[in-house]
């Protein structure tokens, strides 16, 4: 009788920890007092709140393998959706906290406060369109802060997105921004410098055919439309723009979102039950991309890539080896070369910027009397002279060899790379040798400390205890295999 008893007693602890797991995961709120911190055998995602149908959920991801964000992903495709601060926060280690207090705070033990919302709600939510919602309780729900405010790479059907946001690509590229009556496209390939938001290489104008833009009648909004395009607005809900996707009007498509791409374009998706589609490309012609063929490559319409030297090949999208950015600030104190080619334009030059110049020669000159030129595109036939002051990327192959470029080439480009190769051997055998070495201490490290202290850390089964402690890696894909 009594081994009876012991055995029901186990089933029943067995089935109350199967159930509770993908309870605990699938959270709904968080509410003031709570705390998580990142489970070091977390391979990827570590959910901490779920939206009503489980098709979101909030929590931590890892980026590159150490380093951790917080997030909203779309659970069945992994897809980070928002990431708060639009990067890594910090290391993924147990010396981080999130927390809830009224505000979500993201800490680290040493370095302090990393990312807040810095709010006083009561309740933290997460809406079944991927909005994390921060909250007043009391008579009346004041919504105090949501994610939708702070885009990162994607906006997500009915997602206002104002004068005050930006979306950045997940490579830091590329950029989105409202003008006063336009969506402009920004790219800034040098990250050191950080003058300002990088060169317009693409431009969205409204068509205006059922609202115009008034000025001075307040800044412009756009929005995905779960109808299926993405709209301008100004006043009211009329747009004075509509970019319809491939599925317009079609009603009953899943959720829609824009993303903005890591090769600059703007794309748009809807769910489709179990994968992704595409339904929009903003800018849909591959030449037009700003950097469609890498730096220092030649589109070529229909035909596909090369590099605008024409002595190389194009592999891998690599016309240039070494690093396309100025190791001083400028071509005046830079050693560089010159490359000429007939029979080629900028991409959209329609948007850039030109004077008009009598002779090639002049235009050349122009850019050679400038440090921060990196080329010039002539036109003999307009006299139109394009200065470009930016890391050269990708040029458009035309017919016409009246139309001519000049690219400088700073020295060192193409250069004998055996040399590296061996340094990059040296270091990585160095590395090795530390490493082992490192793992033969830390073993013999521990295996002191266990017989000291009788705890095994490695074995994650302390520090930073809450109730997500073990929801890792496991529980999350259990949502994933309910869901299918
Ligand atoms: C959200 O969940 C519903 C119900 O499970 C499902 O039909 C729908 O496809 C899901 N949408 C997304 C975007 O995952
Ligand atoms: C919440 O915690 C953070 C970090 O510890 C602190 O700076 C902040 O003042 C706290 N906010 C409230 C409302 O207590
Ligand atoms: C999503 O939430 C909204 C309001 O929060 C609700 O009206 C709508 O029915 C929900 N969608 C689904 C598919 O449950
Ligand atoms: C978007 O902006 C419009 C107009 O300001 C507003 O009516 C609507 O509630 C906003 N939507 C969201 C999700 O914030
Ligand atoms: C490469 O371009 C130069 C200058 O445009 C031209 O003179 C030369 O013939 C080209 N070489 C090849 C192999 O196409
Ligand atoms: C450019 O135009 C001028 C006069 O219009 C002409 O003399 C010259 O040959 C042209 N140069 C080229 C490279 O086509």
């Amino acid at each position: 009788m009594v081994e009876l008893t012991q055995i029901y007693m186990f089933i029943i602890i067995i089935v109350i920890i199967f159930i509770s797991q993908p309870i605990f995961a699938k959270e709904q709120e968080l509410l003031k007092g709570f705390t998580a911190t990142p489970d070091s055998s977390v391979k990827s995602f570590q959910p901490l709140l779920s939206d009503s149908l489980g098709n979101y959920s909030f929590g931590f991801v890892r980026v590159d393998q150490t380093q951790l964000a917080l997030a909203v992903i779309h659970v069945q495709s992994l897809e980070q959706v928002w990431i708060a601060g639009k990067s890594p926060l910090a290391k993924w280690s147990s010396d981080i906290r999130l927390l809830f207090n009224g505000s979500l705070v993201v800490s680290d033990k040493r370095v302090g406060v990393l990312w807040s919302s810095y709010t006083d709600g009561d309740r933290v939510w997460l809406s079944n369109t991927s909005n994390l919602l921060i909250e007043s309780s009391g008579d009346q729900k004041l919504m105090l802060w949501q994610s939708f405010d702070f885009p990162y790479n994607t906006l997500m059907e009915n997602q206002n997105f104002t004068s005050t946001m930006t979306l950045v690509s997940s490579n830091g590229m590329y950029s989105m921004k409202l003008g006063p009556d336009f969506i402009g496209f920004y790219a800034k390939y040098d990250a050191n410098s950080n003058s300002d938001q990088g060169h317009l290489y693409f431009q969205h104008n409204p068509m205006e055919a059922k609202a115009q833009v008034m000025k001075g009648q307040g800044p412009i909004r756009a929005m995905v439309s779960p109808d299926g395009f993405l709209g301008m607005y100004q006043n009211g809900s009329t747009p004075v723009d509509v970019l319809p996707f491939s599925s317009f009007q079609q009603p009953g498509k899943g959720n829609r979102r824009v993303r903005l791409e890591p090769d600059g374009n703007l794309v748009g998706y809807y769910w489709a039950r179990s994968s992704w589609l595409v339904d929009f490309k903003l800018i849909s012609n591959q030449c037009d991309l700003p950097s469609s063929c890498g730096p220092y490559g030649l589109c070529q319409p229909g035909k596909g890539c090369s590099c605008l030297d024409n002595r190389t090949d194009y592999e891998s999208g690599q016309c240039v080896t070494g690093e396309n950015k100025l190791s001083n600030d400028n071509f005046c104190q830079t050693k560089y070369g010159i490359l000429r080619r007939t029979g080629v334009e900028l991409p959209n030059k329609e948007i850039m910027a030109y004077t008009i110049m009598s002779s090639l020669e002049k235009c050349e000159s122009t850019c050679e009397q400038k440090c921060t030129c990196w080329g010039a595109v002539y036109s003999n036939t307009s006299g139109f002279c394009y200065i470009i002051d930016y890391p050269i990327q990708s040029i458009v192959e035309v017919l016409d060899v009246t139309k001519m470029g000049y690219f400088k080439v700073r020295a060192g480009h193409g250069k004998d790379n055996t040399l590296v190769g061996l340094w990059v051997g040296l270091g990585l055998l160095c590395g090795l040798v530390l490493l082992l070495l490192g793992v033969g201490g830390m073993y013999l490290y521990k295996r002191e400390n266990r017989g000291v202290k009788g705890y095994v850390e490695e074995d994650g089964m302390n520090g930073g205890v809450g109730p997500y402690k073990n929801l890792g890696t496991s529980s999350f894909k259990s949502i994933e295999l309910s869901e299918r």
